[in-house]
């Protein structure tokens, strides 16, 4: 088969620029600790409020036996509950969602702290967060007509100014 040689050229350039994006991506992906939520837990997203750990006295921040951080949040039209959460830097945080309505998601730039929030599911992301000072938290599927305006506040305090 004759390929021409200009075509050549565009063929062996298309599969360079394909394996140069697939190398940035992983490379970005190892860098910054970057990998697909996998977390497979089912709960009812309507009755988060009569659950034990989504019920509205159970939210929020926790420090766990080991110093580690729990959060635990509310995605629901068209806020994220609580709405805002205080964490320490440089300390494993581990984030729990649920989704008390429809499909959101939540995401905060910079960070690898990003994951749909799936009506039905529970999705967990575990981080340590780096930078100290606030950060928005925003909603990245859409939701609705005040899927603009959904969005929590994160506060990433020094180790030694944190209290529960
Ligand atoms: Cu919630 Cu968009």
């Amino acid at each position: 088969m004759h390929i021409d040689a200009t075509e050549k050229k565009w063929i062996y350039l298309t599969f360079l620029m394909t394996f140069a994006g697939i190398g940035v991506l992983a490379a970005y992906a190892i860098k910054d600790n970057i990998y697909p939520p996998s977390n497979v837990e089912t709960i009812d997203s309507a009755a988060l409020h009569l659950s034990d750990e989504f019920n509205e006295d159970a939210i929020g921040v926790r420090r766990e036996k080991d110093g580690s951080i729990r959060v635990t949040m509310v995605a629901a039209r068209y806020g994220f509950f609580p709405q805002g959460i205080t964490v320490p830097v440089d300390t494993p945080v581990k984030i729990r969602i649920a989704s008390a309505d429809v499909l959101h998601g939540i995401h905060t730039v910079d960070t690898n702290f990003n994951t749909m929030v799936v009506p039905g599911y529970v999705s967990e992301v575990n981080t340590t967060f780096k930078k100290t000072g606030t950060f928005p938290m925003f909603c990245n599927e859409y939701c609705g007509l005040g899927h603009d305006f959904m969005w929590a506040r994160l506060t990433v305090v020094p180790k030694e100014k944190f209290k529960l």
